[in-house]
């Protein structure tokens, strides 16, 4: 009797430890949404070959790369590569400041969560109704699209590029 209830209970304690090991993380997590009618989950995991910044970001919603890229325009580039790369510029112009796309370094923005860094994540991943494509490769089922560290580092840069009045709260955010 002893033997099976302790076999019961440690199956449980193993399944558990089996949980934890697979979702990667003890409970934080940015629940990102799509920006498209109906705000459905993004689904974007921590996959093999994320970096440090993937991990923080999918825990606390805080983009790593926006301070970092504040104090640091060399490191900037990495995010204005992959803007170029892949072909951001074909419409938001070569400094984003606007083509057939809207400015992304004004303090107009086109959906009010984009003065967050979880915000213009959620709609460079997964792409709005209003134009602007879907690019997180998860999020796309295409491997060819970005990688969630790629759209960090876009994000880092657009940040520091930033040429509004307005005031930058991104650069005070807190872990959600
Ligand atoms: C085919 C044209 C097109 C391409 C290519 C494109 N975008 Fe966009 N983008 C748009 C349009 C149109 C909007 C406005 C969408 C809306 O209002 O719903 C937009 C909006 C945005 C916004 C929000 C801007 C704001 O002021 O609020 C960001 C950020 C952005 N795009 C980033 C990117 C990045 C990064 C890439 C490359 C990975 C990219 N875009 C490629 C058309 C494009």
């Amino acid at each position: 009797m002893f033997g099976i209830k302790f076999g019961k209970i440690t199956l449980t304690a193993s399944m558990l430890a089996v949980f934890g090991l697979l979702s990667g993380q003890a409970g934080a997590a940015c629940n990102l949404v799509s920006t498209k009618a109906g705000n459905a989950p993004l689904n974007i995991k921590f996959v093999d070959g994320d970096t440090p910044e993937v991990k923080e970001f999918l825990e606390t919603c805080v983009n790593p790369y926006t301070k970092k890229y504040a104090s640091d325009p060399e490191a900037a580039k990495a995010g204005k590569k992959l803007f170029g790369y892949y072909s951001c510029t074909q419409c938001h112009g070569g400094n984003a400041g606007g083509q057939t796309g809207p400015s992304i370094t004004d303090d107009t923005w086109q959906y009010a969560k984009h003065v967050t860094d979880k915000g213009m994540f959620e709609t460079i991943a997964g792409g709005s109704d209003a134009g602007m494509p879907t690019w997180h490769g998860q999020v796309a089922g295409n491997p060819e699209l970005l990688k969630t560290d790629e759209i960090l580092k876009i994000e880092g840069w657009l940040r520091s590029i930033f040429k509004g009045s307005g005031p930058k709260p991104w650069l005070d955010e807190k872990p959600q």
